[in-house]
């Protein structure tokens, strides 16, 4: 997950056998110099099934190769490419220009991360959060470790976590959070689903462990629940559920 300063490679252009163009406005801002961002604009070739990153990579390419942005897997898969797209957080290489029904484009780094340069937010607070949730089976059963015993789940054990094991940390949910627009130090949405997505697994052993992390002044209790996290989600985890079901445990009601 490098942040991309170098010149792309040919590959990455885009399609240009069509007479649509679009209007890219992309936010520029280098903290070390810059106090506040601007809008560079760039008009670039489209087909129906261009994507915001690839029009980004065009700039790269041909037109000004200065541009930050973070990108890795190109589908939705490693949770690199978030940012602001027309206003609202979604991932570059998941979101076709045609979807946008707009000819202006503006793409802008996520809310609620420090901007490190033009696209690219800094995740360490929210690596460091997720690490906290302790976001690993604990069982410290001796025949589980060693292997002679298999860890068995019915159906039913697998459904109550596995929505909340499709995460990517892509931090979009953390982008469109009011909440982390007004505490910087709150867990999180992301945090806090993939805390409920161990806790909900019948083979851990850390419930306790991580339902006293998630219960202080930072934590569980500040979400009051606008629901933006689930509504962005790009892999359909609802975050929100996952707080409720956990403020469940905490309250004596947990399954
Ligand atoms: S819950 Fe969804 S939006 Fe939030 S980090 Fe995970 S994949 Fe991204
Ligand atoms: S580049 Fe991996 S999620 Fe977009």
């Amino acid at each position: 997950m490098a942040i991309t300063e170098t010149q792309p490679k040919s590959d990455q252009s885009v399609t240009t056998d069509t007479n649509k163009t679009i209007t890219l406005r992309i936010a520029r801002f280098n903290p070390k110099h810059d106090l506040a961002s601007a809008f560079n604009e760039y008009e670039i070739p489209v087909q129906k099934w261009t994507t915001v990153l690839e029009t980004i990579l065009y700039v790269k390419q041909n037109l000004d190769y200065s541009v930050a942005v973070r990108y890795s897997c190109r589908q939705a898969s490693c949770g690199s490419c978030g940012m602001r797209i027309n206003g609202y957080p979604r991932l570059a290489c998941y979101t076709k220009i045609s979807e946008l029904n707009s000819d202006v484009i503006t793409v802008e780094p996520m809310f609620n991360f420090p901007v490190m340069r033009d696209l690219v937010t800094d995740f360490t607070q929210m690596f460091s959060t997720h690490k906290r949730m302790k976001p690993y089976v604990i069982n410290e059963e001796s025949e589980l470790v060693s292997g002679k015993k298999e860890f068995l789940q019915t159906p039913q054990d697998v459904e109550k976590y596995l929505q909340f094991s499709y995460c990517i940390k892509c931090g979009l949910c953390n982008s469109g959070c009011p909440t982390m627009a007004t505490d910087k130090s709150f867990i999180g949405p992301q945090g806090l689903g993939q805390a409920y997505r161990y806790v909900a697994d019948s083979r851990d052993k850390g419930k306790n462990e991580r339902l006293k992390e998630v219960d202080e002044s930072h934590g569980i209790w500040r979400c009051h629940f606008a629901g933006t996290c689930s509504h962005v989600c790009p892999k359909g985890v609802d975050p929100a559920m996952a707080i409720q079901l956990l403020r469940g445990y905490l309250l004596g009601f947990g399954r």
